[in-house]
């Protein structure tokens, strides 16, 4: 099978796995992850057919919607590669950047890292990407609504130093993730062009975010 067929049998798999998945996680997030994992690759000397099965296949089965297991995603990566005969070393690293994302993607990203690629590099930085600007916006007031959580709420300070797993559980308001996470995530990326990318989804989040606090009180209107 050549290469371009692969990608289109995979595309065909993604989306009618993922059908009626949630609104952060459906075919469409899986179709920003693609385009910007081949907008990346195109500056970094990657191997192309890697990068887009990796970004097809990545969020195939989210841990957190499959009662945390982190092995369910990765193995019906493998699967699905495997009857389509694509070359197995392919499908290793396929299966290894599925494994690795979350991953590396988790708080804890610093402490005992398994696997690194610049594959791996640029589909990370795509899939950041979508967690970033105003669809990164959207997205967290979507999973912040999905968990019936406030969107914001003055009392409740953003807390930097919560456990992964105590900030799963946490019932912190939408808002205080952009602080916990979302406006780190420009100095965590990997490649030139994923980093100017971010900068500019960064510069718009906080831009939104100055206007947020002027219409919650109108009176105070300033940052905290
Ligand atoms: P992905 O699997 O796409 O890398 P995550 O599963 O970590 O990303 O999160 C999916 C989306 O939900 C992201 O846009 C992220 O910002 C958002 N999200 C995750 N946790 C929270 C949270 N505690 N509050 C608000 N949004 C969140
Ligand atoms: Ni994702």
């Amino acid at each position: 099978m050549s290469d371009p067929e692969i990608i289109e049998q995979t595309i065909a798999f993604a989306k009618e796995t993922l059908q009626g998945a949630e609104g952060g996680h459906d075919w469409f997030h899986i179709q920003r992850v693609f385009k910007n994992s081949l907008l990346i690759a195109k500056e970094e000397n990657v191997d192309v057919l890697v990068v887009g099965l990796g970004a097809l296949l990545h969020d195939i089965a989210d841990a957190k919607f499959n009662s945390g297991d982190e092995s369910v995603g990765p193995k019906l990566a493998q699967q699905f590669l495997a009857e389509l005969k694509v070359d197995p070393k392919i499908v290793d690293h396929v299966v290894k950047i599925i494994e690795n994302i979350s991953f590396k993607n988790s708080l804890e990203s610093q402490q005992g890292q398994k696997f690194d690629s610049l594959e791996l590099q640029v589909v990370q930085d795509a899939d950041r990407l979508d967690a970033l600007g105003a669809i990164g916006i959207a997205r967290a007031f979507n999973y912040g609504g999905f968990k019936n959580r406030e969107l914001y709420n003055p009392d409740i300070a953003p807390n930097l130093k919560m456990t992964k797993e105590e900030y799963k559980k946490s019932k912190a308001p939408t808002l205080n993730h952009f602080y916990e996470k979302l406006l780190l995530l420009k100095d965590k990326m990997n490649t030139k062009t994923g980093k100017k990318l971010a900068e500019r989804r960064h510069q718009f989040m906080l831009d939104y975010l100055e206007e947020f606090y002027k219409e919650w009180d109108p009176l105070v209107a300033t940052t905290p």
